[in-house]
């Protein structure tokens, strides 16, 4: 009967990489293969076509868009092999980090004679060619792309290491000096797919030392003089020898925050000695847990820490065997598919760390300004990275009031629950409770299923203001056409545009507390005025007069309602509006169609 059991069936019931990390909004990946070098597709192997689909949201080709593989000729590019792998992930909703475009190994073999030979502008017009024509390929289908690889050398000692010698480098190299060549392909990269995030990656760069310096000074150079670079990969082949340290990573990621980079965990695997059956004991796999585990909790510690991935699907496919004979058992999972110790730490830290919060995310939802909150302001929390996978609409309690509470998530201000316009794993749009006015300050903390596990977030403080107003943009990205009805409750635009003399109906938020009172989470019964005064208005610089300014009847509380007379004089098209709300003004870029 054992035998029946083979494959993933052990596992149903039981929650999956894949789940416990839509909670977290992190792709978790896995290297992947499929038929590229000509050997059985593992793809079309269910075992491992099932533990990838169920098991991660995101893979990367361990091999299929090396140069090996698309360029077999210098002549001709295949990238059937890369091909199926993004069909697989789109079939199964998953997303693609590309690997990678430049690299000193792993060439078709008439690369090498051929640089032996070629002259620098030949190697660049071969470099350029080649990342023109993958990212092309793959545009708008991998997200983000190791466009260089591992172009350091190790350190030796505490010097900083320079480039690695290599056919793009030095020998003959493509006329670069310096990271000159790194800073072109990351140039040729964005201009064949500038919607991709392109990454620099390595390994030893996890902790601090003479090798991530090297590689952090070349990013903020890039940084600095505007290079198209959007993160670094931190490979994370790693030992149990307590390298890099929880702390150490934290420090480099943090650094490279600083910089506006973001850092995905590309290659992880923990290396253990094995015996001659692939087997490494027991207390080995429970410190290799441990370190799984740490490097988990870390990334969801930290803002920038955007996507975690591991070098293979399970022992079966691992590089370790084969590159570090004597290890292997690197994986979580074993080679007969079933979840290691190292597979439930990565669960527990999933499922554990806490959220995080941070005041510097909680924004204005119309005009995604930030700083002190505003009673009745509808707010938008980003990077609360504890949520529903799924995007769960607001619903009304059995009081025909806005919810507090969503799918688990609650937000808490002074202890106070908010009523809540949407939740979802990493964005969450929150009303701040009435009940802050007249104080300086809130303490704000979010949490996902309280009492079912420790998942309250941190708790933030922030100032608290009167006002804090601002316009919805009709499309939502907090500028150009504003959410405003003309007098005939159309909605203004270019093709219904409204005269001199007309009046509009702007809606916003933050217009803060409510003449006579307002009840958190309550449709505004009917009209009732702004409390903070006066309230002041331009329509193309130009002063608008106020018809009304308060609560928007029949919205939520916390909607802010403001009629406007379009004056006389302006120029027809769009016409920036801005409302001032005692000292606090909207934000600049929102218009009305104007005729
Ligand atoms: C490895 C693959 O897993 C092997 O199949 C291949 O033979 C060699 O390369 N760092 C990287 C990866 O960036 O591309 C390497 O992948 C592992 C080390």
């Amino acid at each position: 009967m054992a035998v029946v059991l083979a494959g993933t069936a052990p596992l149903a019931g039981q929650t999956t990489l894949r789940q416990a990390a839509a909670v977290r909004a992190i792709p978790i990946g896995a290297a992947a293969s499929a038929d590229e070098y000509g050997s059985s597709d593992l793809l079309k192997n269910p075992a491992y076509a099932n533990l990838l689909s169920s098991q991660y949201s995101m893979l990367e080709p361990g091999n299929a868009m090396k140069w090996d593989v698309t360029q077999p000729t210098q002549t001709t590019f295949n990238f059937q092999p890369g091909d199926e792998l993004v069909a697989f992930a789109q079939a199964n909703g998953m997303r693609v980090r590309g690997h990678n475009l430049c690299w000193h190994t792993q060439f078709p073999s008439w690369l090498a004679p051929y640089a032996a030979r070629a002259t620098p502008a030949q190697m660049a017009t071969l470099l350029e060619n080649h990342i023109t024509a993958e990212v092309s390929h793959f545009k708008g289908q991998v997200f983000a792309w190791d466009v260089v690889n591992e172009a350091f050398n190790d350190p030796s000692g505490s010097a900083v290491p320079g480039l690695r010698d290599s056919i793009w480098y030095d020998q003959p190299g493509i006329g670069q000096s310096g990271t000159g060549y790194i800073e072109q392909a990351f140039r040729w990269a964005h201009a064949a797919d500038p919607n991709a995030l392109l990454f620099y990656n390595d390994y030893s760069i996890e902790g601090p030392g003479a090798k991530f310096t090297a590689v952090y000074n070349m990013v903020q150079d890039f940084v600095q003089r505007g290079v198209p670079i959007h993160g670094v990969g931190f490979e994370m082949h790693l030992m149990t020898n307590g390298y890099p340290s929880a702390a150490g990573l934290a420090q480099n990621m943090q650094q490279l925050a600083a910089l506006g980079l973001q850092v995905h965990i590309t290659e992880m695997d923990v290396r253990l000695p094995v015996d001659s059956n692939g087997n490494a004991s027991a207390a080995n796999l429970q410190a290799q847990a441990q370190v799984y585990q740490t490097i988990m909790t870390v990334c969801l510690q930290q803002p920038n820490c955007t996507a975690f991935q591991v070098w293979g699907v399970s022992y079966a496919d691992s590089w370790i065997p084969g590159f570090f004979p004597g290890y292997g058992a690197a994986l979580p999972f074993d080679k007969n598919d079933q979840p290691t110790a190292a597979f439930n730490a990565l669960v527990t830290a999933m499922q554990t760390t806490a959220p995080m919060l941070n005041a510097n995310y909680v924004v204005n939802a119309a005009g995604y300004q930030g700083g002190a909150v505003a009673p009745g302001e509808i707010v938008t929390i980003y990077g609360a990275n504890y949520g529903p996978a799924n995007l769960v609409d607001y619903q009304l309690d059995a009081s025909g009031k806005f919810s507090t509470s969503l799918a688990g998530v609650e937000v808490l201000f002074d202890g106070v629950p908010a009523p809540l316009v949407y939740a979802l794993a990493g964005q969450v749009s929150a009303i701040v409770p009435f009940g802050v006015a007249g104080k300086q300050q809130t303490a704000v903390q979010y949490q996902y299923n309280p009492g079912n596990g420790a998942v309250a977030s941190n708790t933030a403080t922030m100032p608290v203001t009167a006002a804090a107003p601002a316009i919805f943009a009709f499309d939502a990205t907090g500028s150009g056409p504003g959410a405003i009805l003309n007098v005939d409750y159309k909605v203004n635009g270019a093709s219904n545009p409204v005269a001199a003399g007309g009046v509009i109906q702007v809606f916003g938020t933050g217009g803060g507390a409510i003449v006579g009172g307002a009840t958190d989470g309550a449709l505004a019964p009917g009209a009732a005025a702004l409390a903070t005064q006066p309230v002041t208005a331009t329509i193309g610089g130009v002063a608008a007069f106020v018809g009304y300014a308060g609560a928007a009847p029949g919205l939520v509380n916390g909607a802010m309602q403001v009629n406007l007379t379009i004056p006389p004089g302006l120029a027809p098209g769009p016409q920036p509006v801005v409302i001032t709300v005692g000292t606090a003004a909207s934000q600049k870029g929102i218009t009305v169609a104007v005729k």
